[in-house]
């Protein structure tokens, strides 16, 4: 049962600032918080678009180094990546009739994971009696799903609970949305935070987009937050800059990795976002990415092209003018597309050698995500280890929203998604790579 908690401020003048009145934890409540799994969780790996014949394909997740691949069912299976023989890389092998064999000395595995061939133990009943069909030379399985167009890996090998869970995808989403995928070196943590907090984008995105700018931006007011317990965060929020004034924001945090956002224009437009921050390995992520826009009822009256009251877009604006909107006829936004990849594969000619394709919005995209990297690995790999060894300065406490002691200074509305996000993720031991020792509420580059 979600246990709920919502910001209550008090209009005390003593102490200077509003306090967010924090309900009482027993302590038996906190051990059953701290009973989250994060490794009982449904993770989207790639797009099936983006996934080439039958595998393998290497993927990290968790730490772990497994390979997804397509057995006799025609399915995508998710096994180990790393042979038990000799520990090979089994990404480097080859899927034929419906097993995996390993590039090194030939062991074929089946999809759940167990050894159907040895050819160097053929004819050797002592051998193939050993490692034939049996727990030792076993792959570790994990549970798949498709949903949306996403494939979804459950860590764990508790297959049970995995077929009564389903994975998080905004229901508002087309069945087979156009998805970006890029990998970022840096943690799970502060990814998910940044998306928490919109402030930082006209200042750490400006002319990222025409209408970021720092002269742009204003203070939140403060965000009405709603605790699901283990389903996350949902947040209601208002606008930080003139071009979204007057707009309404709902901001979920689902986890183990998502963040769910859509904003509602005054004149009745809707922008949504919706990312994953897939947790690879400590301190690099797999950000899984698609956006929408559904017209205001006046530019859909006037669009006779639009063929639904939902559209997808491309994620991205040029100069003032969405790539691939509705507002332009489909040919033209084909067309639009085709120029610009033309003109990148010109300029960095081995963008045209990509296996997969080049996707203008990845492209596009990266340049955000660049920009978000600069910060975000710094904090990572400088800024959250001084605050935790005293170098800097003493973890600290907010004012504002109470809670453990963070590395961060968190006072002003715009804070409160960190500082809540913090509280959810302390609760619940410390994120998808645990709690390690030292200070702060993460502990931990997770
Ligand atoms: S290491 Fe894989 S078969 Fe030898
Ligand atoms: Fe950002």
């Amino acid at each position: 049962m979600a246990s709920r908690r919502t910001s209550q401020r008090a209009t005390a003048v003593d102490p200077p600032v509003d306090r967010v009145e924090v309900e009482e934890v027993t302590p038996k409540e906190a051990e059953e918080k701290q009973n989250y799994s994060w490794d009982q969780q449904w993770y989207p790996v790639l797009p099936l678009s983006m996934l080439e014949g039958s595998g393998p394909e290497p993927i990290k997740l968790l730490n772990r180094d497994l390979v997804l691949w397509k057995d006799d069912s025609g399915e995508w299976v998710c096994t180990g990546g790393i042979c038990p023989h000799r520990l090979a890389p089994l990404a480097r092998g080859r899927v034929q009739n419906g097993q995996l064999m390993c590039r090194f000395h030939g062991w074929c595995f089946k999809g759940d994971g167990l050894c159907a061939k040895v050819p160097m133990a053929e004819g050797d009943d002592k051998a193939e009696k050993r490692l034939i069909g049996t727990a030792c030379s076993k792959l570790d399985s994990y549970p798949t799903k498709v949903r949306k167009g996403l494939l979804f890996v459950w860590p764990h090998a508790d297959s049970a609970a995995a077929a009564q869970s389903e994975p998080f995808v905004a229901e508002e989403l087309s069945e087979s949305p156009n998805w970006s995928v890029f990998d970022a070196p840096a943690s799970w943590r502060v990814w998910l935070e940044q998306s928490w907090d919109p402030s930082h984008a006209p200042f750490l995105h400006q002319y990222a987009l025409p209408n970021f700018s720092p002269e742009l931006a204003y203070p939140m007011e403060p965000f009405q937050v709603e605790d699901l317990g283990d389903e996350g965060l949902s947040a209601v929020h208002g606008g930080y800059m003139q071009s979204n004034k007057g707009m309404t924001a709902q901001r979920r945090f689902a986890p183990p990795c998502a963040n769910s956002t859509s904003y509602l224009y005054p004149d009745g437009r809707i922008v949504g976002f919706n990312f994953y921050f897939v947790p690879l390995e400590e301190g690099k992520v797999r950000q899984i990415t698609t956006s929408y826009f559904v017209p205001s009822p006046q530019q859909a009256s006037q669009k006779s092209n639009l063929s639904g009251n939902m559209m997808q877009m491309s994620k991205v604006v040029l100069k003032g003018r969405t790539v691939g909107s509705t507002d332009q006829p489909k040919d033209l936004r084909e067309s639009l597309v085709v120029s610009l990849k033309r003109r990148a594969c010109e300029k960095w000619p081995e963008l045209g050698r990509i296996r997969r394709g080049l996707k203008i919005q990845q492209l596009l995209q990266g340049l955000i995500g660049d920009q978000d990297n600069t910060v975000l690995s710094f904090q990572d790999s400088v800024g959250l280890p001084a605050v935790r060894s005293g170098r800097l300065r003493q973890p600290q406490v907010s004012q504002r929203y109470g809670g453990p002691a963070t590395e961060y200074l968190l006072e002003t509305p715009a804070d409160e998604l960190v500082a809540r996000f913090g509280s959810w993720v302390q609760q619940r031991g410390g994120g998808p790579f645990g709690r390690k020792e030292g200070a702060g509420p993460f502990a931990s580059r997770g």
